[in-house]
């Protein structure tokens, strides 16, 4: 469970459904603690690909996980994995690791690593917490749940002006339909349609959905 006293506003969505953006935005303008999931995924990626470890191989990426040293470590009102002291904030957004994150994260071993270490980032404070299954199988129990989503031509062109190469469609297949915490539409999640929606609105919307349950 939660720590009675942290709120955690829980975010989920598909690739480049505006997760990353809207979730800073509320974690700054509330003052709360921001913790982007998919970076921790990235990371474990990042270090595969560095270690030449063969990512479709389940048993492989286990066993690397296992003896993965890294640490949660909050900057500037947010949480990262840092790996031998080092955060790896622009390697994990490179095409490469695009490519095999959804790989290394439909590992068991790996989502049960990634799940102790997130339900443990209330021990920071207030969270928004953004990912695939932060609703559905982290923080359930949150009241503060919310689904992105933008049609799939607005994602991809969101993805492409960041001037990242990357086909969204085969990773959100991938994520969508594994068998270990698939991408869902959790009980009890708000589905936000944000196309042709400004960050500013999105979040704006949140943080009245938020502050409205509070009261109530
Ligand atoms: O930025 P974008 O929305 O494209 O992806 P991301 O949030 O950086 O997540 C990268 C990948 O990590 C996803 O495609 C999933 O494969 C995985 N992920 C996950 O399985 N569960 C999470 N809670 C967060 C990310």
């Amino acid at each position: 469970m939660s720590d009675a006293q942290s709120i955690v506003i829980a975010i989920d969505g598909p690739s480049a459904s505006g997760k990353s953006t809207n979730a800073r935005i509320i974690s700054a303008k509330l003052g709360y603690v921001y913790v982007d999931t998919g970076a921790m995924y990235r990371t474990l990626a990042w270090h595969a690909l560095n270690q030449g470890t063969n990512v479709t191989d389940m048993a492989a990426v286990e066993a690397l996980c296992r003896e993965w040293p890294a640490k949660l470590v909050k900057r500037e009102n947010s949480v990262w994995l840092e790996v031998d002291g080092y955060f790896p904030e622009q390697e994990i957004r490179s095409s490469e690791v695009s490519k095999v994150v959804s790989y290394v994260a439909q590992v068991p071993y790996v989502r049960k690593w990634m799940k102790e270490r997130q339900r443990s980032c209330v021990d920071f404070g207030d969270l928004v917490m953004e990912g695939r299954d932060i609703t559905s199988n982290i923080f359930p129990e949150t009241p503060h749940k919310f689904y992105l989503d933008a049609s799939a031509d607005e994602r991809q062109a969101r993805r492409d002006a960041d001037g990242i190469e990357e086909n969204l469609a085969a990773r959100d297949q991938r994520d969508s339909t594994r068998k270990t915490a698939p991408l869902v539409v959790a009980d009890g999640a708000l589905v936000i349609n944000n196309s042709g929606e400004s960050p500013q609105e999105t979040s704006a919307r949140i943080i009245a959905l938020v502050e409205n349950r509070k009261l109530g």
